[in-house]
């Protein structure tokens, strides 16, 4: 058993207390790469902001546990190195048993979420509970999830019942002792967040999707005043980027995310964690597939990884500076 406190990582207790008052979202960059962990903590240092570095299982099983373990002890190194002791989470995302969060908890993580949303209501509380209660004693912090965020394969904006149910949020963090609340309120994951027939378009033939349900936002911040909500499934899908990609030999169809000025607002309320992967994925990828095109003699690795990786760092820069708004809060 490593402690994360010998890493030199955080937990998110006070970041996400600060973030609340202060009326914006700590970042959560999911890595899988060496790329990925530079653009992440370059970006982080250089905005002086503060990051949590999200491990999924499919990132445990790309690249190996204990080697993203070491990565993110390297990245507080790194980032000392650059010159700012900015403060790291290790955290594990979309944890789905318990088994899974301890053996995270035992090599060094701070936080881990376990997301019980698609077991019934009781099943949920008994399994958070559980993480919980080995977590907290080891000063790990723990997300939970209420409501299912889907894919583009369920009719997510059709069926009301899996937006999170705000009388369900009080009970749910007192029987679990979560220290943060995942939410169902539109977003999803991947790039395709929509179905065309969900949006409507632009002048520009551009598909607009509908607005996240800031109503039940509001609803569950009046039921548990102040405490700490997540966001997943946050990425934009930047329109100029998926060109990029398509006008380079890419085939990315109705691609379709959040739009930034939502995730502005709800930066700005209880929402004080925003996951944010695919955005990094399709920046990567713009960028590869473009290096591939202009300079096709080329077979160094590192001339069309170090462009994806000065795109990234660009990516979670303005993310920072102009979405969350956790930029100088180190
Ligand atoms: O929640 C999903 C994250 O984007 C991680 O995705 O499971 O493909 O690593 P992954
Ligand atoms: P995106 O797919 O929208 O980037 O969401 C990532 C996420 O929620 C990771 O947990
Ligand atoms: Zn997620």
């Amino acid at each position: 058993m490593i402690s994360y406190k010998e890493l030199g990582l955080v937990n998110s207790k006070e970041l996400f207390a600060k973030a609340v008052k202060g009326g914006y979202a700590i970042p959560a960059f999911n890595f899988n790469n060496m790329e990925q962990m530079q653009a992440i903590i370059s970006a982080c240092v250089e905005t002086e902001s503060p990051v949590i570095l999200q491990v999924s299982s499919g990132a445990r099983k790309y690249a190996n546990q204990t080697l993203l373990r070491y990565m993110a002890q390297g990245a507080v190194e790194y980032a000392k190195e650059l010159g700012k002791n900015i403060p790291i989470v290790l955290h594990l995302d979309h944890g789905d048993t318990f088994e899974l969060c301890k053996s995270c908890i035992e090599m060094g993580f701070s936080s881990v979420m376990i997301d019980g949303s698609h077991h019934s209501y009781e099943k949920n509380i008994e399994l958070t509970k559980q993480v919980v209660e080995y977590a907290h004693k080891h000063g790990v912090t723990v997300e939970g999830e209420l409501g299912v965020l889907s894919g583009i394969e369920d009719d997510v904006v059709a069926a009301k019942s899996i937006y999170t149910q705000p009388e369900q949020v009080e009970d749910f963090v007192k029987k679990t002792g979560v220290d943060s609340l995942a939410i169902s309120i539109g977003t999803s994951h991947g790039a395709n967040k929509f179905k065309p027939e969900q949006c409507t378009r632009n002048e520009k033939g551009v598909l607009v999707p509908p607005p996240l349900r800031f109503d039940i936002l509001e609803e569950i911040e009046r039921r548990i005043p102040g405490f700490p909500i997540v966001l997943h499934g946050a990425s934009s899908v930047p329109m100029d980027l998926i060109d990029v990609i398509n006008t380079h030999g890419g085939k990315m169809k109705d691609a379709v995310g959040i739009p930034e000025e939502q995730l502005r607002r709800a930066a700005a309320s209880a929402v004080c964690k925003i996951n944010i992967d695919s955005d990094g994925r399709i920046a990567m990828t713009a960028a590869i597939r473009k290096a591939f095109v202009d300079n096709p003699g080329e077979f160094d690795p590192r001339k069309y990884l170090g462009p994806a990786r000065d795109a990234l760092k660009q990516l979670y820069k303005h993310k920072i500076v102009n979405v969350l708004g956790s930029a100088n809060r180190i």
